[in-house]
């Protein structure tokens, strides 16, 4: 068996559990990370690009021998890193820019959900502030305004009345205030429920689901406080239940990518479904074209297989149906976060008390560096600290008490990350 050169593009958490789990693949030979971070620096090699730069990224990917690329982040999916890739002749894991766009313009994914059929809010599109503002003053309230194009997590304005929703429309259509992302606004019904993210390798026509997992999106405790990144996951979710995955993957991912192929557009990559389990069902918020953060921290500690194995199985089309292989028991990860974020927060403090952690907790770096040999903060989500256990409270319990040894000045966490969800049972 020949081993592989891989090349893991991006520098969060997702992107060390990433460079984690493909250590664990006897087929991996060297391991880089581009531009990776504090975490991936111990286990992989750094490599000085970052993950915007695609040309670059290309070029070096095709100088250094390097077999598979595995690219984390949507903006190079949508920048067109692995079509470069491609025709260098490097393999690469994860969508074409066009087939990126399932994220990068919510408008196609919108008009892609109902050609296939698949139930998200309804909604309607406005490049005009003019028209926007006709069409939004009437609608009922809460209503959501959407950027178009990728606005790093910041494009979802949900407006409370007409009012709001009026200024969103100005700041996007007149003071472009999300830049060309924000040119035309998606204008959408509000819905109200459980949020769950599933998520699937697709290989083009195949599709082989992740057990289901739940973010937390808001910075503080019982969902409040800004949108953040996320601050923290758990998974399996036991949300999905009373529909289960093979329904919710038969109704909703497998009609997307069957749909992508027949436009001539086949999907390789993951492919991850925002859902709201609404009183009416199962909607669409979003789709995203790669693994989410912070689900990855958890999800792929509870995958079962070999990744290189499933990453070529998508890449070739040899995926097998139904959902990968779980090891059994929860995950529960949580994020320590800079002071200050998601506003602005200081960096370069020193992390300590990592040492005290036990050895079966999973602790994946994002915003960190190492400045001989020290380890300092580098970011606003800094660390995804994750427990494992037997039921979910347990998976809670191992993580916090984790989380508790480790210090950096200003760090912040929620204390509920899948609190509700144990509570339930
Ligand atoms: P998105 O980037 O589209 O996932 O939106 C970010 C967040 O906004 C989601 O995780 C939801 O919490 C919220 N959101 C988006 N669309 C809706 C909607 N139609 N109704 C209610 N909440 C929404
Ligand atoms: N966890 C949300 C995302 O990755 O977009």
């Amino acid at each position: 068996m020949s081993r592989w050169n891989v090349l893991v593009v991006g520098n969060g958490a997702r992107e060390h559990a990433l460079v984690w789990k493909l250590r664990q693949s006897p087929r991996v030979d060297h391991l880089f990370c581009a531009p990776g971070n504090g975490g991936t620096a111990v286990i992989a090699e750094n490599v000085p690009i970052a993950a915007n730069q695609v040309e670059a990224l290309a070029a070096w990917s095709a100088d250094n021998q390097i077999d598979l690329v595995v690219v984390g982040p949507e903006e190079p999916l949508a920048l067109g890193l692995v079509d470069r890739l491609t025709r260098r002749g490097v393999r690469a894991f994860g969508p074409t820019a066009v087939a990126a766009r399932i994220e990068s313009s919510k408008s196609w994914a919108k008009s892609l959900m109902v050609e296939a059929n698949v139930p998200t809010a309804a909604y309607a599109i406005f490049d005009d502030a003019v028209a926007a503002w006709e069409y939004a003053r009437i609608q009922r309230y809460p209503l959501v305004l959407k950027a178009d194009g990728l606005a790093a997590g910041k494009g979802v304005i949900i407006a409370m009345t007409p009012e709001e929703a009026k200024a969103a429309i100005r700041m996007a259509l007149e003071e472009r205030t999300f830049g060309e992302a924000g040119r035309t606004l998606v204008i959408e019904e509000f819905l109200a429920g459980e949020e769950m993210s599933l998520l699937a390798f697709v290989d083009g026509r195949t599709v082989a689901p992740l057990v289901p997992a739940r973010d937390h999106k808001r910075v503080d405790d019982d969902d409040t406080g800004p949108n953040t990144g996320g601050m923290g996951a758990i998974a399996p979710s036991r949300l999905a239940d009373r529909y289960g995955v093979e329904h919710l993957t038969s109704t909703i991912l497998q009609p997307i990518a069957s749909a992508l192929a027949d436009r001539g557009i086949p999907y390789h990559g993951v492919l991850y479904a925002g859902l709201m389990l609404t009183a009416d069902g199962p909607r669409v918020l979003e789709f995203n074209c790669r693994l989410g953060d912070p689900e990855t921290q958890v999800l792929l500690p509870l995958l079962d297989e070999d990744l290189v194995d499933l990453i070529e199985a998508t890449a070739t089309g040899q995926l097998t149906p139904g959902p990968v292989r779980a090891r059994a028991g929860y995950r529960c990860g949580v994020v320590l976060a800079s002071d200050g974020y998601p506003g602005a927060y200081p960096t370069g403090l020193p992390i300590s008390g990592l040492d005290q952690v036990d050895d079966e907790t999973l602790v994946f770096h994002a915003g960190t560096k190492l400045v001989d040999g020290l380890l300092l903060t580098a970011g606003g989500r800094v660390l995804t600290v994750v427990g494992h256990g037997e039921t979910l409270a347990a998976a809670r319990q191992h993580a916090y008490q984790n989380v508790e040894k480790i210090y950096f000045a200003g760090a912040h966490y929620r204390r509920d990350i899948g609190g509700r969800e144990a509570d339930q049972g």
